[in-house]
């Protein structure tokens, strides 16, 4: 069984940082400390309000990052543009409401291939490996196989903010969409609401190869500190594997 790679998003550094509208914290040595700690690759979501990292830090970001950089981008024309001249060497496609607190569900596919059809040759044109965020479900996963990203990104949300049996239920779904995606020639990634607690379950499913995951990650470095958070994360997911 492969250990999914971490990549680390940096967004919640920047949240605390627009707090008071200050330099510090850095989201670029933030994750230049998550590099140095073992992190495969930085992800980070420039949003059309700005609520957390800015222009400058894609700027910033692509220069200092020696791993991968990550970007998540909506459908937006403006939001696409900035992603195609990002130089990121990953893209993940997201929906984007400006009155949500977090990403809320995946992309509904189906609903926006048209836009999809557009956006995933343009953002493969610009050098990034494409990859779709969605929830597990077999008709979304088809149809983003009919879109030639080679990835997609399950949405683990519901898993991680789930209990008890229904938790279970949706971890069964995770590794079904999983299985179901490699069937068809989808590569698979998953994020979303993991923290230290129910990253190895996730971890564990087979073929599941990159796990992005940001706000759990900078809540426990408040006490922590960045390359000790990194390390223990990392020790999940290889606990998990192994
Ligand atoms: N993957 C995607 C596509 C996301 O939009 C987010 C949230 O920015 C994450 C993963 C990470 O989620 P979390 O911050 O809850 O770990």
């Amino acid at each position: 069984m492969s250990l999914p790679r971490l990549h680390v998003n940096v967004d919640h550094v920047a949240t605390l940082r627009q707090a008071r509208r200050e330099a510090f914290p850095d989201p670029v040595e933030w994750a230049l400390a998550a590099e140095r700690a073992g992190a495969h690759g930085i992800t980070c979501h420039l949003r059309k309000d700005r609520r957390h990292v800015q222009d400058a830090d894609i700027h910033r970001l692509r220069g200092a990052v020696t791993t991968l950089l990550n970007l998540e981008v909506s459908l937006d024309p403006e939001m696409l543009g900035l992603a195609e001249r990002s130089g990121a060497e990953a893209f993940c496609v997201v929906p984007e409401n400006r009155l949500e607190i977090t990403t809320e569900g995946g992309l509904d596919v189906i609903r926006e291939t048209p836009r999809l059809k557009d956006a995933v040759p343009r953002l493969a044109e610009a050098g990034g490996a494409v990859s779709i965020f969605i929830d597990p479900d077999p008709a979304q996963l088809d149809a983003a196989a009919s879109l030639g990203a080679p990835f997609v990104e399950l949405h683990t949300g519901a898993y991680a903010s789930a209990s008890g049996p229904v938790r279970e239920a949706e971890l069964a779904r995770l590794a079904d969409a999983t299985a179901h995606a490699r069937s068809i020639g989808l590569r698979v990634n998953a994020g979303h609401g993991l923290d230290f607690e129910n990253v190895g379950s996730v971890a564990a499913i087979e073929g599941v190869e990159e796990l992005n995951i940001g706000f759990a990650m900078v809540a426990r470095a408040v006490f922590d500190g960045v390359e000790t958070t990194v390390k223990e994360m990392l020790r999940r997911i290889e606990e998990a594997v192994r």
